[in-house]
């Protein structure tokens, strides 16, 4: 993460890189004057030589700028700046991220003469910035010692960058605390979800949520002895036929000191951690098996997000729940066939042993509703292929059986830049997953997946209990790259549920 601060913008440009930005058809702003006539005028003859105009993402860059003391300007266009939102700054503080050359030590940001900006805008700029600084290199022996190495397969890092905002607030450093403690969120999403399966096994992804007591989070790990008395018997047929232990861990956050709300409910967050998945005794295709490391990506941001709000110290209670397992073959495996008797009382015809994401959720769902006085649930899994059919890996699938949490949820992820699109929910599809011999059946048919999926986790959710479900297979891992993310795993998840949260659950 960069180390950021703020100054007032009376204060002085000390660093070797200068970033102003200009606007679409405004590049006469005031501030932008001021460095021209302190340039001589090069400024204007820059912008017109290269024809520059201010579009967002656009970048102009001139080095050893005259009359200044940095040794690189770089103006960055921004369109039309008065319809910016905290997004699409968070956007441009990625895109500028992007724009520095690794080797870049110290830059300044100057955030004064634009119109619409407030002082959100320069926070969402510092979190964009930080988030596109994230990096997965640890298995890179070869990196960045040798930055000019002719080695084609040493690959720089990015190094470590001060940056300083000069803005006309000077002191954002507190707003800007929350946002990095999101972005240190989003941080311990992707870690988990970038890390192999191998080293990330149920075990070692419990004693990282443990650390997790370090940041004020109180953690509570469940073996498979307390599982089994708990009759907890479809989460525990999932992991039975790998030799790595299932855990389940409950992260609780009950709001900071003094700043607790008064009522006793929890927003429950619940997250599918399938450390690896192979389909079990359904064995997937060896094409592609190897992403089944990022199955997990649920459980992780759940830890994300559960991380951010003990960081900014939220003024909520949450509780993060995630069941910790691995689907093997072997000899001790569960099979298609076996009928299983889940916590709730409900039994489940197993028909595919890769459908295991939904066993799981079962039981995790019957946990929070018997012991976590959940004022909502909501379920983040990999859920199902299906749902990279449907919406890419542009939307998560989002299922709800309560409307305003739903609306609540979209409109959370269209401003953080992590969108969910609604997918229907009836008695036409809960009947597709009725069985012969047991309550249900694991799997629906060919048809509407990702919609049997969710019937089936909404029959583990009582009348009454305002529950969502995201589907998260298509936005969090095998990510596209974007301004704000670079790497294999997205952290989806952690920035929308921290915004659910402050949105409309924080006093
Ligand atoms: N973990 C997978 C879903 C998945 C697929 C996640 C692609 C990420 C990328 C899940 O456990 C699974 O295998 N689902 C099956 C369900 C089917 C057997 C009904 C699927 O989607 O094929
Ligand atoms: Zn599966
Ligand atoms: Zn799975």
């Amino acid at each position: 993460m960069a180390n950021i601060s703020f100054a007032p913008s009376s204060a002085e440009p000390q660093s070797t890189t200068v970033i102003y930005f200009a606007a679409e058809g405004a590049m006469a702003s005031k501030s932008l004057q001021t460095l021209d006539a302190r340039m001589g005028g090069a400024l204007t003859r820059a912008i017109e030589v290269a024809d520059f105009k201010g579009k967002r993402k656009s970048t102009l860059e001139l080095l050893a700028p005259h009359g200044l003391r940095a040794a690189r300007l770089l103006l960055a266009g921004v369109g039309d700046a008065k319809t910016l939102t905290r997004r699409d700054w968070a956007e441009i503080g990625g895109a500028i991220r992007s724009k520095l050359p690794k080797k870049t030590q110290d830059a300044d940001v100057i955030f004064t003469g634009l119109d619409g900006v407030t002082e959100e805008s320069p926070v969402a700029f510092a979190l964009g910035f930080n988030l596109r600084s994230y990096e997965f290199k640890k298995y890179k022996t070869k990196a960045s010692s040798k930055p000019d190495s002719e080695d084609p397969q040493a690959e720089s890092e990015l190094g470590p960058i001060r940056l300083t905002i000069y803005s006309d607030w000077g002191e954002l450093a507190q707003r800007f605390q929350k946002e990095e403690a999101v972005a240190s969120g989003v941080y311990l999403a992707r870690d988990l979800v970038n890390e192999p399966a191998n080293i990330l096994t149920p075990p070692e992804f419990s004693n990282r949520l443990r650390e997790l007591e370090a940041v004020g989070l109180t953690v509570e790990v469940l073996d498979e002895q307390a599982l089994k008395s708990l009759g907890m018997n479809a989460l525990l047929a999932v992991g039975q036929g790998s030799s790595q232990p299932s855990y389940v861990v409950v992260l609780r956050w009950n709001g900071s000191p003094g700043g607790a709300p008064k009522d006793e409910t929890n927003l429950v967050f619940i997250g599918k951690g399938v450390c690896f998945d192979t389909g079990g005794i359904s064995i997937k295709p060896a094409q592609g098996m190897e992403e089944m490391k990022g199955d997990m990506a649920g459980a992780a941001a759940v830890a994300g997000v559960m991380k951010a709000l003990a960081l900014r110290k939220a003024p909520v209670r949450a509780i993060g729940l995630v069941g910790l397992v691995e689907n093997m073959p072997s000899g001790t495996a569960f099979r298609p066939g076996d009928v299983l008797v889940s916590a709730s009382g409900q039994t489940i015809e197993v028909l595919n042993t890769d459908a295991e994401g939904r066993l799981l959720l079962a039981d995790l769902l019957w946990y929070a509703q018997t012991f976590l006085h959940p004022k909502c649930l909501i379920t983040l899994a990999t859920l199902t292929g299906a749902i990279l059919v449907a919406l890419g890996k542009e939307n998560a699938g989002l299922f709800a059986n309560d409307d305003e949490l739903a609306s609540r949820i979209i409109e959370a992820g269209a401003e953080t830049g992590e969108p969910a699109w609604r997918l229907p929910l009836s008695q036409k599809y809960d009947k597709m997953i009725n069985s012969k011999v047991a309550d249900m059946k694991n799997i629906g048919g060919r048809d509407a997946g990702s919609i049997t999926a969710a019937q089936f986790l909404q029959r583990f959710v009582r009348p009454g209990t305002p529950w969502a479900h995201l589907d998260i297979a298509g936005t969090a891992m095998a990510s596209p790259a974007t301004d704000v993310n670079q790497s294999w795993a997205s952290g989806y998840g952690v920035r929308l549920l921290d915004r659910l949260s402050e949105k409309f659950y924080e006093r």
